[in-house]
């Protein structure tokens, strides 16, 4: 049986112990990542580039730089959710190849429109899709049987440097997946209803 939606969230939780020994198939990394990019972004610019590191060497180097923590060597993969922080300018027209010609044009002013000398939206746009992204990883791996961390707890100078991230490009975070070889201790805490949930005004 397919895990549910409402199943996959429930059971997902941030783990940290996960089997070394375990590798991930190709078709199965394949799978994770062209679901992952199914996900929504605006204007459709797809402003998300998926790094997955599988290479021990590599791997060690990045722990270093991460608080040496083991999820980042002991995953199945660690994947590092970049942006493209300039995406919103490049070639705009090939997000939208299989619109008409008047589509493409008018989606190339409104993109150019909203973004240009906007330094913070064109920013935070990254952070938005690779949010999803990662929520849709999260997701997928757990109805995959396996399990995964979001992590930010690293240096991101010295991991870019790492991965040779282009310019214009930035790390938003990682999802490390892999075998969960410890079940996580109980969720920290759920904050009350009130605090979180509103009805049309604050
Ligand atoms: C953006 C982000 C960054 C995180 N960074 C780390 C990290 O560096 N190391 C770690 O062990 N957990 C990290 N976590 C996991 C959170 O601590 C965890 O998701 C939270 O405590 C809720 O627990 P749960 O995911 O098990 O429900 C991160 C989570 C998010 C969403």
């Amino acid at each position: 049986m397919p895990l549910d939606v409402a199943s996959a969230i429930l059971q997902r939780r941030a783990i940290k112990v996960f089997d070394p020994d375990h590798r991930m198939t190709d078709a199965e990394l394949d799978t994770l990542l062209g679901l992952a990019r199914r996900m929504p972004t605006a204007f459709n610019i797809q402003n998300w580039r998926f790094v997955a590191v599988t290479d021990p060497e590599l791997r060690t180097k990045i722990r270093a730089v991460a608080w040496d923590q083991a999820q980042v060597t002991d995953s199945s993969v660690l994947l590092v959710l970049c942006a493209d922080i300039k995406a919103w300018e490049k070639s705009t027209t090939r997000y939208w190849e299989n619109a008409s010609t008047e589509v493409q044009q008018f989606m190339t002013g409104a993109i150019d429109q909203y973004y240009r000398g906007r330094e913070q939206v064109q920013r935070d746009e990254g952070m938005r899709s690779c949010g999803m992204a990662a929520a849709a990883i999260m997701l997928q791996a757990e109805s995959m049987g396996y399990g995964t961390c979001p992590m930010d707890g690293f240096d991101f100078d010295a991991v870019g440097k790492l991965i040779n991230l282009p310019t214009d490009y930035e790390i938003v975070m990682f999802v490390a997946v892999g075998k969960c070889a410890k079940a996580p201790h109980p969720t920290g805490g759920i904050l009350p209803t009130n605090e979180i949930i509103f009805r049309n005004t604050f």
